[in-house]
């Protein structure tokens, strides 16, 4: 029966959870960092939440000497320790029969034709049915290395009635050329929608209902632009130093790190048109519109600002400076903080500014995107009634506390006509009795689906390197970072850069 003739069913299909169908994921990298924290809790919720096969099989890949079991146990330990969900013995117990080792180095071509076996194994005993996902959790240095082992021992290429597909995290290459040259590399091997590039901020509940938040509602939209809109800014803050990431931090810095995939993409869901339905493809053609009509400050030396963190106080305790921690080259110049004023030429936003700012160690750990309207044309009231106040705004709150925050004016009770910042919240806590599930338990779903929609396609990669690259590129060519002591907010040019602008920056 055709659904739309049948609107009950209709609506009992969109309660229906999405359940993947036989299948296996194989990690790469399997002993690091974000597998144990992320990937390995993530996939223990699905199973959890019955959004599993039966049948669903885990493989690790490591240098490492272990056999099943002792996989099994480091899976078990991360899952008792990161999961989000509560611990179930029943669960885990059927999980844990479909948990396999393959122990090897990435140029090994027996450990891939054990991994072959392996999993033409867990075929016959586990019914996964030759549907895989390769999940690249390495440094972005092997990804081309795995990538053609995966196709040189036959792993790549899906039996017939079956899919392959490949999971590559970020970085996506440090610059416009190394990215493309990645592309070209991955594309030899695998078909581009067999790949499923990780930007998890696209996982987060937040961040999708940026468009649920614009397209599903009537108030906001008609505000949503140049005739309303006074400025956006966009603010991933991190309390943290680099921790030990020291190898991968330093060189790449906080705008290849950030800005380049989390912060455009927030920009390009907070700026594009419409798209004609939420399906990957009518997606990327409005994002990739947006990200094209992105203009870059015609003085980069005043409209954008980089900064490395010197030693400073922390939660009450005294922390390193960049240049001091373990393992980082006293003399880098690493940007650990980021600051830039992009434009975005198009009818809808011409004339508004986009402020994109992230660092380490900054005040508070905060991802907000907020939309800070013009004042009102004019105000019948004495300005000594208003001095207090502000300009109205509404704040996504991306983590923690995720919610939205709509700021404007109201009278202060028992004055005569004094008018001041109230807001009004949305917590999500507070609005839904679920918790809201991990950005990667969603992308791990969506990729065994074979659900594209979350996940940034290669040209979109490719145009926000093409944004970034002159920055860095002038960056490199003119002076230092400017120092920042750590517990701050940044650097002092990062103020002065929106106060010529006549603006200043959310203290969040
Ligand atoms: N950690 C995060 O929060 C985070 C966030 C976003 C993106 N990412 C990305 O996720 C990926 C993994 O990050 P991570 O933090 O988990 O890194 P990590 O802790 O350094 O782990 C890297 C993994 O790769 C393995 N490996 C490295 N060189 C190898 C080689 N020559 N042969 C075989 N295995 C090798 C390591 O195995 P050994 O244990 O044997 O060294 C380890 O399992 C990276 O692309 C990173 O950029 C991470």
């Amino acid at each position: 029966m055709n659904s739309a003739a049948n609107p009950l069913r209709d609506a009992e299909d969109r309660r229906l959870p999405r359940i993947a169908g036989p299948s296996g994921l194989v990690i790469f990298g399997v002993t690091g960092d974000l597998s144990r924290k992320k990937l390995m809790p993530a996939i223990y919720d699905l199973a959890n939440r019955g959004l599993l096969p039966p049948g669903f099989s885990l493989v690790g890949f490591a240098r490492r000497d272990w056999e099943n079991e002792d996989f099994a146990q480091v899976v078990h330990d991360a899952v008792r320790e990161h999961a989000r969900t509560e611990f179930r013995e029943e669960v885990w117990r059927q999980l844990s029969e479909g948990m396999r080792f393959v122990p090897g180095v990435f140029d090994d071509d027996d450990a891939f034709e054990n991994l072959r076996a392996t999993i033409e194994d867990l075929n016959k005993c586990r019914g996964t049915g030759g549907n895989y996902a390769f999940y690249l959790s390495i440094p972005p240095k092997f990804f081309p290395t795995v990538v053609s082992q995966l196709k040189r021992h036959g792993l790549s290429d899906a039996p017939e009635g079956s899919w392959r597909r490949a999971i590559i995290e970020k970085p996506f290459g440090h610059d416009l050329t190394s990215a493309r040259e990645l592309n070209a590399v991955v594309h030899e091997v695998f078909q581009p929608d067999q790949v499923f590039r990780i930007d998890h901020y696209l996982g987060k509940e937040t961040v999708q209902n940026i468009l649920a938040l614009r397209f599903a509602n009537t108030m906001f939209e008609p505000l949503w632009n140049r005739g309303y809109v006074d400025h956006v800014q966009i603010t991933m803050a991190e309390d943290i130093g680099i921790g030990g990431r020291a190898g991968y931090y330093d060189g790449i810095g906080s705008a290849r790190d950030v800005i380049q995939n989390h912060l455009l993409q927030l920009l390009a869901l907070t700026a594009m048109e419409e798209p004609s339905s939420f399906d990957a493809r009518a997606l990327l053609t409005e994002k990739l519109k947006v990200l094209n009509s992105v203009r870059l400050p015609a003085d980069l030396g005043l409209h954008t600002v980089r900064g490395q963190y010197a030693a400073g106080w922390q939660g009450g305790r005294k922390v390193l400076g960049y240049t001091e921690e373990e393992g980082i080259d006293p003399h880098s110049r690493t940007d650990t903080y980021a600051a830039m004023r992009l434009g975005i030429d198009n009818r809808r936003w011409a004339g508004v500014p986009f402020y994109l700012r992230t660092g380490k160690r900054l005040g508070r750990r905060v991802t907000e995107i907020a939309v800070v309207f013009q004042r009102a044309p004019h105000s019948p009231f004495d300005t000594t009634d208003t001095q207090e106040l502000g300009q109205n705004a509404l704040v996504i709150r991306v983590q923690p506390d995720e919610g939205i925050t709509i700021r404007f004016g109201s009278k202060v009770p028992g004055t005569q006509m004094e008018i001041r910042d109230v807001t009004m919240d949305f917590a999500y806590g507070e609005s839904f009795t679920e918790s809201s599930p991990e950005a990667y338990e969603r992308l791990i779903l969506d990729v065994l689906l074979g659900d594209a929609n979350l996940f940034p396609r290669p040209q979109e990669v490719e145009r926000s390197w093409e944004i970034l690259d002159p920055i860095e590129e002038y960056w490199d060519a003119h002076g230092t970072p400017e120092p920042y002591a750590a517990g701050t907010w940044g650097p002092a040019a990062a103020d002065e850069m929106l106060a010529r602008d006549g603006r200043s920056w959310r203290r969040p």
